[in-house]
């Protein structure tokens, strides 16, 4: 399933490309209840992404690692993370709790320090003050921001003042191409009984109204749905993944992904186009 979404400026020209694994909603349980099987639906994931002949530049994992937010889940989650062969980043999906992901898998992995394409910058940490685990990423053509959509009181996403100032200074600081990575979608998404998973409409249009005037926004990039969805902020493309454990996968898909996890791979060109393609394991 190729171009399930393209960004706004598909690529005429080849430039300097990156390419991003996208994988979501691992659920790791420990104990695993019986027939899960999402343990072996992550290492199946991690395998497939290390075996690419093209290697992707970075993982990223947007949230409900765990699905309970024990230490030991976090744990195994961490060894198979570890396993890939590129950096990779993670953000909390609502299963999972700040203080124990903190604790237990940080935000990203020991090969990020080292990436070129993590630099580090003082933006790019999570914020000691306020807590969120969401980072900036720069890289040579892009932007990319991995935004904290956790609340503390339900299990829909959350936009408060503090995240939309932080976003704010990051948009700020940089003219290049912007990809947003988040657990929760604002928008709302195609082809779901429950379409929008944002707390209140008032948090989702604060979120609209702060990033709607940036053009050069070009994709939010979500889990939480467990299905494949699209949807929009303004002209701003939106996706869900869905999960990479099969047996928390929900809604209708193509008979090529029964019985084999997916992840998803974007390819972010040079000149702000990007496009995706779902990947099923082998
Ligand atoms: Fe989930």
């Amino acid at each position: 399933m190729r171009n399930l979404l393209q960004g706004n400026l598909p690529s005429t020209i080849l430039l300097d490309k990156m390419l991003i694994a996208h994988i979501t909603d691992s659920h790791i349980e420990v104990p695993e209840p019986a027939d899960a099987g999402r343990i072996a639906d992550f290492e199946r994931v991690v395998a497939d992404i290390n075996q690419l002949e093209e290697k992707p530049d970075l993982v990223i994992h947007t949230g409900d690692i765990t699905h309970c937010d024990r230490k030991d889940e976090y744990r195994l989650a961490r060894t198979m993370l570890d396993r890939l062969h590129m950096p990779w980043h993670a953000i909390p999906g609502n299963k999972d709790r700040r203080a124990n992901m903190s604790e237990m898998l940080g935000q990203s992995s020991p090969l990020s320090q080292s990436s070129p394409l993590s630099q580090s910058s003082p933006l790019s940490q999570s914020s000691p003050l306020s807590g969120f685990i969401q980072q900036m990423i720069d890289t040579p053509d892009w932007q990319l921001i991995l935004l904290d959509t956790l609340s503390d009181t339900s299990n829909k996403g959350a936009f408060c003042d503090q995240r939309r100032q932080w976003l704010e200074t990051i948009l700020a600081a940089s003219q290049k191409p912007v990809a947003l990575f988040m657990h929760h979608p604002s928008f709302e998404m195609a082809d779901n009984p429950y379409p929008f998973q944002f707390e209140d409409r008032q948090q989702a249009e604060a979120f609209e109204a702060l990033i709607a005037p940036f053009s050069r926004i070009k994709g939010i990039f979500c889990g939480h749905a467990h299905r494949n969805t699209i949807g929009a902020v303004g002209i701003i493309p939106g996706m869900t993944l869905t999960a990479m454990s099969l047996d928390r996968r929900k809604g209708a898909y193509p008979l090529v992904m029964v019985g084999k996890p997916v992840y998803q791979l974007i390819r972010f060109n040079g000149d702000g186009g990007f496009d995706c393609q779902l990947k099923v394991c082998d």
